[in-house]
């Protein structure tokens, strides 16, 4: 059977089978999109009907943010958990679903201002009594962020599952930090033959990485169909992969 064919059964199965999850998400640098689509693949593959609908602001953000002064003011304003006001989402996510997947990067220890905009303007609407994981891309510091987005999620009455999915930048501490930093300043570190190149070879995740999201979709997609409670499921956290176990 051609593998277009497959596809077509798969997706025929799980309407069938009615295991439907709903991703939402908001990516700044493009991070936890690429480790969505690895993800995305694998739940798909196993047979669960998906919908992602990606949070956008209403004024588009400027990555890298450009300038040094405007880096450090951006991550005050962060710190302070700042609102990115977002656009509407499409009505089709306000529904009950098997799983809602809520993905987004790590501002400042706080979930990001688009996803704060979210909850703040949808979180009841679309969480409530919802089996909601959370999906974190970070440099390394996730912890607070998950205490508080688990906080934001229970007050929308959610039912979170506890263990959520993390990935870390693997590149070790200290090249990381200032990586991500002179990145978001508008610098390429990783670029050229400098020193700091030596370091930091890459910013954000690790192709080894898109790969392990990958695996993880097949095996949480494996999960889902054949009806382990979300409540039961188990995340190593951050998400080991070669690079960074
Ligand atoms: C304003 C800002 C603040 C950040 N603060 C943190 C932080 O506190 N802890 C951390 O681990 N990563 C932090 N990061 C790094 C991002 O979480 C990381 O680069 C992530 O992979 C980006 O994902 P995205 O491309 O999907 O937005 C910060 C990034 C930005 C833009």
């Amino acid at each position: 059977m051609s593998l277009a064919i497959t596809q077509c059964v798969v997706k025929a199965w799980s309407i069938v089978a009615g295991k439907r999850v709903l991703v939402v998400s908001y990516s700044y640098s493009h991070q936890t999109r690429n480790l969505l689509k690895g993800l995305i693949r694998g739940l798909e593959e196993e047979g669960v009907d998906l919908t992602w609908e990606r949070v956008s602001t209403v004024q588009a953000l400027r990555f890298p943010i450009g300038t040094i002064p405007s880096t450090v003011v951006m991550m005050l304003k962060t710190f302070l958990r700042k609102r990115y006001p977002i656009k509407p989402l499409k009505p089709i996510v306000f529904k009950q679903w098997d799983m809602i997947i809520l993905a987004g990067p790590t501002w400042s220890y706080n979930p990001s201002g688009p996803i704060l905009s979210l909850l703040d303007r949808d979180g009841e609407k679309l969480f409530s009594g919802q089996s909601v994981l959370p999906l974190i891309s970070c440099r390394g510091y996730w912890r607070v962020h998950f205490w508080g987005l688990h906080s934001l999620l229970k007050k929308c009455g959610a039912k979170i599952i506890c263990s959520p999915i993390v990935f870390s930048h693997p590149t070790p501490e200290p090249w990381r930090t200032i990586g991500v930093f002179l990145k978001l300043a508008g610098k390429d570190p990783e670029v050229g033959t400098s020193w700091f190149g030596k370091f930091y070879p890459k910013y954000g995740h690790s192709r080894i990485q898109m790969e392990r999201a990958y695996r993880l979709g097949r095996e949480l997609g494996h999960d889902i169909m054949s009806g382990t409670k979300p409540s039961e499921l188990q995340f190593q956290a951050p998400v080991r992969s070669e690079a960074n176990s």
